[in-house]
């Protein structure tokens, strides 16, 4: 099973990637494909377009698109529902302790990581960023 996560630009620029990638691969998940990206306004307004109309809506997808962010995809037993557990709530103040957003997020908005929220938006957030011919052949 497999699930997408995306470093966002606040950590990749405080310079925390590293870190949450060695805590994601202690956590037992494999990369099966990664890539450092800055997004558009309307690839950051597609991808959460399930959001559009929210009052967070706007400063949401300029957060997303302030600097270059890492998607990966992630393989893993179980692994949206795991991956939900270990990034922790969306707000880092709610957050379980040791936790990716608690460790890392700055705010509620600025948190770190994103990861799909189930299996049919794994595989089509999966499918945004990366191509057949990029998950060929690769684990998972
Ligand atoms: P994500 O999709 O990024 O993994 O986050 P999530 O499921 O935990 O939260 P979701 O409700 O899907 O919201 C998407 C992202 O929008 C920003 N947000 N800001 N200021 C606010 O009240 C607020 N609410 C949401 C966050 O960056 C959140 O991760
Ligand atoms: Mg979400």
């Amino acid at each position: 099973m497999q699930t997408l996560a995306i470093i966002k630009p606040d950590a990749i620029a405080s310079g925390k990637a590293g870190a949450i990638l060695k805590h994601l691969q202690e956590a037992g998940f494999t990369l099966r494909a990664a890539r450092l990206v800055r997004l558009t306004l309307p690839q950051a307004e597609a991808f959460y377009g399930v959001h559009k109309g929210r009052p967070f809506f706007p400063e949401l997808v300029a957060f997303m698109t302030s600097g270059p962010c890492m998607p990966m995809a992630l393989v893993r037993a179980d692994a949206v529902a795991h991956l939900r557990t270990v990034i922790g709530a969306t707000d880092p103040a709610e957050a379980a302790p040791g936790t990716i957003r608690k460790l890392y997020a700055e705010s509620k908005g600025r948190n770190a990581i994103h990861a799909s929220d189930s299996d049919e938006n794994a595989a089509r957030e999966i499918a945004f960023f990366f191509t057949e011919g990029e998950l060929a052949g690769l684990v998972g």
